[in-house]
């Protein structure tokens, strides 16, 4: 499986804490059968409290890392890029990352409120794909605006972007009302990839996959489950322009 949403780097966000943190979660993806992992601190964090540089560097050293313990697991690079005005141009300062370089971008809605009290979201976004980039929403199941309004989400995904379900959402972690409608965008082919959104080694967010992914095989069955850890998350780090897009 091919993880791209991981808060793996140690001591950036509110992610691991700690080198050791982040090789005991790759260990633990690695045994549960993820062969890579995108990297993905949040954004904010980085620009206030660290840079680019310096994921960067500890992408390499924790990469380093895994190959002496031999862990087979390869790390990409990307960030959870929370949407504001400047997120546009920040991709094209180098300030904000796509994931692991490609043409692919993960963003985060405001958790909270109605679109129309963000109004900068949708320029955001069509900034993001007149740049040719596709965004790739994180978690849009966790999203209250979309929760309320899932035409929204409809239409951004008509528009060709994409979205990434979060596997604690599957398992009931963030309530009924996100596991809901978490299969809800399965059923209706609103999901496109699943990710593990790792902040710990420990429960309840781990970077394991497999249970998630049996409850999206239930609901979509097996062969469009394996689409949505495999074949099209890996399509997004190797930037294929067609991806499978429908579940
Ligand atoms: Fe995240």
């Amino acid at each position: 499986m091919y993880d791209l949403h991981a808060h793996i780097l140690p001591g950036v966000d509110d992610g691991a804490a700690t080198m050791e943190d982040a090789i005991e979660m790759a260990r633990i993806a690695a045994a549960n059968g993820t062969r890579a992992i995108l990297a993905t601190p949040h954004r904010k964090d980085v620009t206030e409290d660290s840079s680019v540089r310096h994921i960067r560097e500890l992408t390499a050293e924790l990469q380093r890392r895994l190959d002496d313990e031999r862990i087979p697991l390869t790390l990409a690079l990307g960030m959870e890029n929370h949407i504001d005005a400047a997120l546009p141009e920040d991709v094209i300062a180098g300030k904000a990352l796509t994931m692991g370089g490609s043409r692919y971008i993960l963003v985060e809605m405001p958790f909270f409120g109605d679109i129309g009290q963000h109004e900068f979201v949708e320029g955001a976004l069509i900034g993001l794909q007149s740049q040719g980039l596709t965004p790739v929403f994180a978690h849009p199941e966790r999203i209250e605006a979309f929760r309320r309004q899932p035409a929204l989400l409809e239409r951004y995904i008509g528009m060709g972007m994409l979205s990434q379900l979060t596997r604690g959402s599957l398992l009931g972690h963030w309530g009924a009302d996100v596991r809901q409608f978490a299969l809800a965008l399965l059923r209706a082919g609103m999901a496109h990839i699943l990710s593990s959104d790792t902040h710990a080694p420990n429960p309840p967010r781990t970077p394991e996959l497999g249970d998630a992914l049996k409850v999206v095989a239930a609901v979509i069955g097996e062969r469009s489950a394996r689409a949505m850890a495999l074949h099209t998350p890996r399509a997004i780090l190797e930037d294929k322009k067609r991806i499978i897009t429908s579940p």
